[in-house]
């Protein structure tokens, strides 16, 4: 017998950012993303619809930090990662890495204290013409998530052939329609558990070996 999920039954509802990290109009992952948006919804948890473009920002300078604000996208993306319990994250593969344009926000916003990224839990996918779906993306993907304190669900879903894989607003294959679904339920039943049973309590600290009090020691305490 395969695994069952009931509805996500506690309130309040678990909250989920979930974003293509594409600016194309006819994205995949915008599309992939879409998808995972109706999937958590139909399992009771709330959504956070965001768009690539939400989060736009210049090129990481660190005089322009300096001189002046952090860049309105990336506020804009702490704020909304802040407010939720959960991401999830549909990104395309670029020369076999993750796109420059989401690294580049990434790196915008682990400039905030307290770092937005730390502790929230966080599903990657993909969806790409190719037959790898984008998945060594994501593998790139996990790193800065990862060294930032983002709990990055183990299972990654990478949608291959995907501009003959997505028809209308599902997966074509219904084997395959079933197997993201499962994905992005176990995700948000991990997160719905962690959000109520908050185990794991520990400082972020960037350098771990770091002598403690140095410039480059940055810091965010432990949750109470
Ligand atoms: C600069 C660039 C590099 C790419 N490199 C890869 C790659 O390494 N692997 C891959 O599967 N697709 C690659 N592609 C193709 C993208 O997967 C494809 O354009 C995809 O549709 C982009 O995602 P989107 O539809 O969400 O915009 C690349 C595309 C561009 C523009």
């Amino acid at each position: 017998m395969g695994l069952q999920f009931d509805k996500l039954a506690t309130e309040p509802k678990l909250k989920v950012l979930v974003f293509g990290a594409s600016l194309r109009a006819d994205s995949l992952n915008r599309r992939l993303a879409a998808l995972a948006a109706r999937v958590a919804e139909r399992s009771g948890a709330t959504v956070d619809h965001a768009q690539m473009r939400d989060f736009d920002v210049p090129s990481f300078d660190g005089d322009a930090e300096k001189e002046s604000d952090i860049p309105r996208g990336a506020e804009e993306l702490r704020r909304r990662l802040t407010e939720s319990d959960a991401f999830i994250v549909s990104s395309p593969e670029y020369n076999a890495s993750m796109p420059g344009l989401l690294k580049n926000v990434i790196d915008w916003a682990s400039r905030f204290r307290p770092q937005p990224f730390d502790g929230k839990h966080g599903l990657l996918i993909s969806a790409s013409p190719s037959m790898v779906g984008g998945n060594r993306g994501l593998w790139s993907l996990r790193v800065p998530f990862e060294h930032l304190g983002a709990r990055i669900y183990p299972d990654m879903f990478s949608l291959a052939q995907a501009h003959k894989a997505l028809v209308g607003e599902r997966i074509a294959d219904d084997d395959l329609q079933a197997r993201f679904e499962t994905n992005v339920q176990a995700f948000l039943s991990l997160a719905e558990a962690a959000k109520h049973y908050p185990c794991m309590k520990r400082a972020w600290v960037e350098f771990l070996g770091e002598p403690p009090g140095s410039v480059a020691d940055r810091i965010d305490p432990a949750p109470v």
